[in-house]
């Protein structure tokens, strides 16, 4: 029998929604922190097949999720091109900043990407063979706009100021980056299906601060390009496009870009993503991550609200966003118990 997730993705509508969760290895999971101890720090984690392969089984075993998304960041892509990156404590992710035309021209060539993101392939692989057979292995990248925005800053941003400076006043430098980010992620998705990934996601958590012709040339364009080049190289592979925020900008992006599934955030409700975005095939989504930290009642209330929602097309169900550090462990099985009736 076809897993789940890839009959939601082909269109069918299921009983019970497939269920996945954005960093469902993490934080809040006291075996995740142990394992990344083990690990020293989180880029060793991720450049650590076993290991990385081991915190992306916690969460199946624990949970039995129809999902398994690989443990890696959207930053290793970048940091293959070049530049350095470091994570600071309790502050986040800090890159060398890449924003003038021969930084951009300074990138390693794409097929040397292939060296440094070796470990994550293997991590794919050894996922292939250890995980259950109803489990999807999900790949994944960030989409180049929003690995962009941390190149170009060097750091996380609110506002993604930096890359909207660059934009309007180097438009060519910061066109060039889009497309060299656009190539590599082509390169390093391609590498990820080959590895034995079934599906794959393009993370596009910043799209919602382009706004106009903006979303059109730097949220769709380099999605429908790395979907096209996808489905070329590897025919029929699903592909889950997350345009975070980009509220209208949501109609039809499947329809544009190719995807075979838009994943929702919660700035949305599921009756109007239902009704403008599901009639164009799979959507995902949209709890709230803030009830996997505040659970009870208002987690059953709100868990069945997005069932019931997207009842009547494709879903697969999942947060509008990553869970969080101080999420309980039990209110993801309540969850879970919610919408698999048990
Ligand atoms: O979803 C998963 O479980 C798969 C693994 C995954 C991680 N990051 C692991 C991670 C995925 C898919 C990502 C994507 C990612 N990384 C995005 C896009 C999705 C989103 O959340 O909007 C972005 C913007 C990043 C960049 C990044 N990585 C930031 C800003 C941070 C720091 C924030 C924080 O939570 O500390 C990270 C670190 C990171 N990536 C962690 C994990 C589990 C926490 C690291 C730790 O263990 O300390």
């Amino acid at each position: 029998m076809t897993k789940t997730i890839l009959r939601a993705l082909k269109g069918e509508v299921l009983p019970t929604p497939p269920i996945w969760m954005m960093r469902q290895a993490g934080r809040y999971l006291p075996e995740y922190r142990e394992t990344r101890a083990k690990a020293g720090d989180f880029l060793s984690l991720c450049y650590t097949p076993d290991l990385a392969a081991e915190v992306t089984l916690q969460p199946i075993r624990r949970y039995g999720f129809d999902a398994a998304i690989l443990f890696a960041d959207i930053l290793l892509l970048p940091q293959a091109l070049g530049p350095k990156l470091w994570f600071e404590t309790g502050e986040g992710p800090r890159m060398e900043t890449t924003d003038t035309p021969g930084q951009v021209a300074n990138l390693k060539p794409t097929e040397a990407i292939h060296e440094t993101l070796a470990p994550v392939y293997e991590t794919v692989r050894i996922l292939a063979r250890e995980l259950p057979a109803e489990t999807t292995l999900i790949g994944f990248a960030g989409a180049p706009w929003t690995v962009a925005t941390y190149m170009i800053a060097g750091r996380g941003s609110k506002d993604q100021g930096a890359a909207h400076a660059l934009k309007a006043h180097d438009r060519p430098t910061f066109q060039a980056l889009i497309d060299k980010i656009t190539e590599a992620t082509i390169e390093y998705l391609s590498a990820q299906i080959d590895a034995g990934a079934e599906v794959v996601k393009l993370f596009d958590s910043w799209a919602g601060s382009l706004k106009g012709q903006d979303f059109k040339d730097f949220a769709e364009a380099p999605a429908q390009k790395i979907i096209a080049a996808l489905k070329a190289r590897h025919p029929g592979i699903p592909v889950i496009a997350f345009p975070r925020e980009a509220g209208q900008g949501y109609i039809g992006f499947a329809h544009r870009t190719g995807a075979d599934c838009v994943a929702i955030d919660n700035s949305v409700s599921p009756e109007w993503a239902a009704a403008n975005v599901q009639i164009d095939g799979c959507v995902q989504g949209n709890l709230a991550p803030e009830h996997m930290v505040t659970g009870g009642q208002a987690l059953i209330a709100a868990t069945r609200h997005v069932v019931k929602a997207f009842s009547k097309g494709p879903h697969i169900f999942n947060l509008g966003h990553g869970i969080t550090p101080d999420a309980h462990p039990d209110n993801v099985q309540l969850m879970i118990d919610t919408i698999r009736g048990t």
